[in-house]
C-alpha cells in the first residue's frame, strides 16, 4: 500500500513520511502540502496521488478544527472540504480512473450528541454523518462511512481545553479519559477492511468501545424514488 499524507502543516508532514519510508521503504508515502478549504490546493491532492501512485482506493478526509469563533472556517473544513473531497475520490474511484473504493469520513460523537460548548462544530459533524450515509447509498461500488470518536488525546482537544479549561475538565469527567489516537486509527483501518459496512456510522467511545450507531427501521433506508448519483 502507498499513502499521501494531505495536511497543511508542512513540518509535521514532511517528518511523519520520512519515518513512515524509512520504516516501510522509499516510495511508500508522500506528503502532499494543501489547504482543504482552497479548491485548486484540494483538486492538486487528489491529481498529484493518482500520478505518483497510479491508482486511488481510500480516502480518509480526516482535516477538522473546533475553533468555534471562527465559526465560517469551521464549516468550511469540517463540511465543505469533506463534501470537495468526497466529490474529488469519487471522480477517481470511477471510470476512467477506477472501479470502486472507499471513504471514510471523520465525525465525531458530537454529532451523535449536542454540544452546547461548541454548536457549530457539533453541527458539521452531524451534517457528515448524514452526507455520508446519503453518499454511501448513492454509488454501487464505493462504499462511504463515518467514525465519531469520542475525546481523543490530540492538538485539537489540548486547543479546546486551553479555550475552556472549566468545561473541558467538566466535560473529560464525565466521559472518562481521552481516546488514544492509535484507537481512532486502527478502528478506521476496521471499518475500511470490512466490506460489509457501507453507509454506516462507527462510535469510538469510553462507555461502549467500538460499536455502530443503530438506525433502525425506515430511517436506514434511501428513498425509493430517489435516483443514484
Ligand atoms: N480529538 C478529538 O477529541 C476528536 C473527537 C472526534 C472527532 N475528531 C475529529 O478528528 C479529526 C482529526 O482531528 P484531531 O483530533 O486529530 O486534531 P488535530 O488538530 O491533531 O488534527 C487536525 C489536522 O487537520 C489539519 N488541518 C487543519 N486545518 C486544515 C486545512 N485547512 N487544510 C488541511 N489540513 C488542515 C491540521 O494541520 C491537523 O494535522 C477532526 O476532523 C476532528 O474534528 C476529533
Amino acid at each position: 500500500m502507498q499513502v499521501a499524507l494531505v495536511d497543511l502543516d508542512t513540518n509535521t508532514g514532511e517528518k511523519l513520511s520520512a519515518e513512515l519510508n524509512a520504516k516501510y521503504g522509499s516510495d511508500r508515502t508522500a506528503f502532499i502540502k494543501c489547504n482543504v478549504t482552497k479548491e485548486a490546493e484540494l483538486e492538486h491532492a487528489f491529481s498529484h496521488t493518482f500520478k505518483l501512485f497510479g491508482r486511488l482506493d481510500i480516502v480518509a478526509n480526516n482535516a477538522g478544527i473546533a475553533r468555534e469563533p471562527d465559526w465560517q472556517l469551521v464549516i468550511d473544513i469540517n463540511l465543505t472540504a469533506v463534501v470537495a473531497g468526497s466529490r474529488l475520490a469519487i471522480t477517481y474511484m470511477s471510470a476512467p480512473h477506477g472501479n470502486g473504493g472507499v471513504i471514510i469520513n471523520t465525525a465525531s460523537m458530537g454529532g451523535l450528541i449536542p454540544m452546547p460548548y461548541a454548536p457549530v462544530y457539533a453541527a458539521t459533524k452531524a451534517a457528515v454523518i448524514q452526507y455520508s450515509r446519503s453518499l454511501g447509498q448513492a454509488h454501487e461500488n464505493i462504499r462511504v462511512n463515518a467514525i465519531c470518536p469520542s475525546f481523543t488525546d490530540t492538538a485539537l482537544v489540548a486547543e479546546g481545553k486551553t479555550m475552556l479549561p472549566t468545561v473541558f475538565g467538566e466535560v473529560v469527567a464525565a466521559t472518562g479519559p481521552l481516546l488514544s489516537p492509535e484507537l481512532i486509527a486502527t478502528s478506521m483501518i476496521a471499518i475500511v477492511e470490512d466490506d460489509s459496512k457501507n453507509a454506516a456510522v462507527m462510535r469510538v467511545t469510553n462507555a461502549r468501545g467500538v460499536d455502530y450507531q443503530s438506525y433502525d427501521g425506515f430511517l436506514n433506508k434511501s428513498t425509493p424514488l430517489t435516483p443514484k448519483l
